[in-house]
């Protein structure tokens, strides 16, 4: 069994990003899927001076430690002014560091959501711009625009062509995930 772990990188307990990865997660046959949240996390704000004093707070820890578990990563990026939101920013950021390596050389697919039109197409390009630098074996990546009309709770992606690019994106991702992942 593969062990996935997918999150929208929002703070938002309705987060669009949070179930767009959680639906992405279960088109892994086979997978067990562990969805974070991003509220499990929250610390101060990042800063030297909050480090030196009071060193890397549990929460980075333990957030590494979760990514650690998966075979695979599933992350959806919410776009604010874009660009991260702050709350996944934070997280990053005191995580980075603890290790440099946040994501562990780990099979990941990138997304990113929004209601209009862009379907956060600028904060995806700097997560897979990014993402490498900590550590994300980035095998594939898939942007929705205005999720309202192109995603349902039931059936996940609507939209035939949209679909269709999920489905051509995310074939490349499961590949990696089944030849690379370790048996649990
Ligand atoms: C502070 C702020 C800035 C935003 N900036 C953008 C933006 O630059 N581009 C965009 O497409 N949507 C932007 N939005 C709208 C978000 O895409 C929308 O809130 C979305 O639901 C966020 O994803 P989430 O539901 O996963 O948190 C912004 C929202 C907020 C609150």
């Amino acid at each position: 069994m593969k062990n996935i772990v997918v999150f929208g990188a929002s703070n938002s307990r309705n987060s669009i990003n949070q179930q767009l990865a959680q639906w992405a997660g279960q088109q892994l046959e086979g997978a067990q899927v562990k969805v974070l949240d991003l509220n499990d996390y929250e610390m101060p704000i990042y800063g030297i001076d909050k480090e030196l004093a009071s060193g890397i707070p549990a929460e980075a820890t333990q957030f590494l430690k979760d990514i650690e578990e998966a075979d695979a990563l599933v992350i959806s990026f919410a776009e604010h002014n874009g660009n991260y939101s702050a709350a996944y920013k934070n997280i990053f950021d005191w995580a980075s560091r603890a290790d440099r390596s946040v994501y562990k050389n780990k099979p990941t697919f990138v997304m990113s959501t929004s209601p209009g039109p862009g379907g956060a197409g600028s904060v995806i390009n700097i997560a897979k711009g990014s993402l490498p630098y900590a550590g994300a074996d980035v095998k594939g990546s898939f942007s929705l625009p205005s999720f309202g009309q192109n995603f349902s709770a039931e059936e996940g992606i609507v939209e035939g062509e949209l679909k269709a690019k999920f489905d051509a994106e995310f074939s490349n991702f499961k590949e990696a995930v089944y030849e690379t992942s370790i048996e649990a």
